[in-house]
């Protein structure tokens, strides 16, 4: 039999035994090695030591902490955050310990977990953003996401709307930045706009986009009381979950061909299950990112997507993340 033949029959029989087959879910983010593709995002339950801790203890691939500012937030006033039927909306209003915290945390976090530790930066000015970026150059953190993006902060823009602003920020801490770093980017909508800011986003090394931010300035309403869910803003929120899912895969995917694989994309927005997972890779992710469903349903969802992901993966005949990532069909 030829080498193809028999590797067609190999693919036929590991399919059939499903989730025997060994499935490899490695990947490795701005060259940076994950043991899986699935890890939190940064947002939920990730601000204090002892929440990271859950996150360490957990299948989370790598520990994302809370975007942090030069000084301390306590963050916006409550309720900032609810549940909704398919996901979530939130003002938290970046509540984080300020930088230095989460410079100790990560030598903690890396110590004791031994997995990769992402520190997420969210500056209130250039200046900020460049002394948070010098200062972890000399971190244990692996990787630095870039959160220029957050919907919530009252009297801010989202910064990844502005291109010009964008660019002056990615030059700055660009000249700056020792670590690998990403940028975390709100939903786009606007077919030029996607162009846009991969145009301005090509010109630095930036490792990876990790798409989508919660999607800004939502309302959602109790109809029997007749007020806001949340307080901020007069009840405006990122909304984050299963109502993002399809926005975050077109812009994971809208990405993905933008950059022709040279920039990586993350993709974070409604996975709950290893289906949505295998979407957003199908689609061109090279990991996943979990906010809202950890949240939701706890630290066992990392194990549960992760198992489910593998199982969907080894039911196609797919042993390993290359296999199908990037590769969505044409109708
Ligand atoms: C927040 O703290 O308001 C959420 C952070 C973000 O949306 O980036």
């Amino acid at each position: 039999m030829c080498n193809s033949l028999a590797h067609a029959e190999d693919s036929k029989n590991d399919a059939k035994n499903g989730s025997k087959m060994k499935i490899d879910l490695s990947t490795k983010i701005a060259g940076v090695k994950l043991e899986t593709c699935v890890f939190n995002a940064s947002g939920p339950a990730d601000v204090t030591l002892e929440e990271l801790e859950v996150i360490g203890k957990s299948k989370s691939s790598a520990v994302t902490m809370k975007s942090c500012t030069l000084e301390p937030r306590v963050g916006n006033p409550e309720p900032r955050y609810a549940d909704l039927e398919y996901g979530s909306i939130n003002s938290m209003g970046l509540p984080n310990l300020g930088y230095k915290a989460y410079i100790k945390f990560a030598r903690v976090l890396k110590k004791k977990f031994k997995k990769p530790v992402i520190a997420s930066i969210s500056g209130m000015t250039l200046e900020d953003n460049v002394i948070m970026f010098k200062a972890f150059n000399n971190s244990a953190v692996d990787i630095i996401e870039f959160n220029p993006g957050s919907p919530n902060t009252i009297g801010k823009p989202i910064i990844g709307y502005d291109f010009e602003e964008m660019d002056r920020l990615l030059d700055a801490v660009s000249k700056v930045c020792k670590k690998p770093f990403g940028v975390k980017l709100p939903a786009y909508f606007d077919l030029v706009h996607f162009e846009q800011i991969a145009g301005v986003i090509k010109k630095y090394p930036v490792k990876f986009v990790t798409c989508i931010n919660s999607i800004g300035n939502g309302l959602a309403i109790n109809p029997y009381t007749e007020k806001p869910l949340i307080k901020p803003k007069g009840g405006l929120g990122g909304i984050g979950g299963g109502y993002t899912k399809y926005t975050t895969l077109a812009n994971v995917r809208r990405f993905y061909e933008l950059f022709e694989d040279k920039i990586q994309v993350i993709g974070v927005g409604g996975v709950y299950t290893g289906i949505d997972a295998f979407e957003l890779i199908l689609a061109g992710a090279s990991a996943v990112q979990i906010g809202t469903a950890y949240l939701q349903k706890g630290p066992y969802i990392f194990e549960q997507v992760q198992n489910e992901l593998g199982d969907f993966m080894a039911n196609k005949g797919y042993k390993k993340l290359s296999d199908f990532r990037g590769q969505l069909k044409p109708l």
